[in-house]
């Protein structure tokens, strides 16, 4: 099916308080539970907005991180959250479409990061599973993260050769550390 989105790109620090919690709700329904807390965390995200009829459908965002693969240098990372679809509104390749240009804009970044909530949806788009050990960085050493977590990367145009059997961190932050 054509996907007639129209999308749209824009700096945290550039929505309105107004258009902010409309975001903020709109996740919080596609996903349903209370996200509020989750997004005051990120730290100067970049939202891509899908519109269908002016009414916003899909999203997704990205904030900057520096991941680690093994003793490597610190990549400059797109992380990539709060990716939803309206539920009125699945299944119709808006996501995908979100995610398309998701890459086409972070071409200049060393790496694309998420946490997936399905390793085959992603994959479809190009993204591999990390398959090595995750850690956070803290001041007291690397924190082990817990086995059930998963981490999936977007090779880009400035990654270097990375072994994905490798071990992977990422500076700690507040609200979710992946
Ligand atoms: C996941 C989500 C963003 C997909 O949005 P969407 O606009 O429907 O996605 P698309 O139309 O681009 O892709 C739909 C495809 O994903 C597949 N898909 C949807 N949920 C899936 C899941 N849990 N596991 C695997 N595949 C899934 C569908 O089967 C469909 O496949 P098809 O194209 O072969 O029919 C949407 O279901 C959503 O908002 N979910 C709740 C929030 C969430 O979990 N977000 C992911 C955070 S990482």
């Amino acid at each position: 099916m054509k996907v007639t989105l129209q999308i749209e790109l824009i700096k945290g620090k550039d929505l309105s308080s107004d258009e902010q919690q409309a975001i903020i709700k709109f996740c919080s329904r596609a996903f349903e539970k209370e996200l509020d807390s989750l997004f005051r965390a990120f730290v100067y995200p970049t939202h891509v907005l899908g519109y269908q009829a002016g009414t916003l459908v899909s999203h997704a965002l990205w904030v900057t991180r520096r991941l680690r693969a093994g003793k490597g240098p610190l990549l400059r990372t797109a992380y990539v959250e709060a990716v939803a679809t309206e539920q009125a509104f699945r299944g119709l390749g808006y996501a995908t479409a979100i995610m398309k240009r998701v890459e086409e804009e972070i071409q200049d970044y060393d790496l694309g990061g998420l946490s997936p909530f399905s390793v085959a949806y992603y994959e479809r788009l190009g993204w591999e599973l990390w398959r090595g050990s995750l850690y956070i960085r803290t001041e007291a050493g690397l924190v082990p993260t817990p086995d059930d977590e998963q981490v999936m990367i977007l090779r880009l145009p400035k990654t270097p050769d990375l072994d994905i059997n490798d071990t992977l961190s990422a500076e700690w932050r507040t609200g979710e550390l992946w």
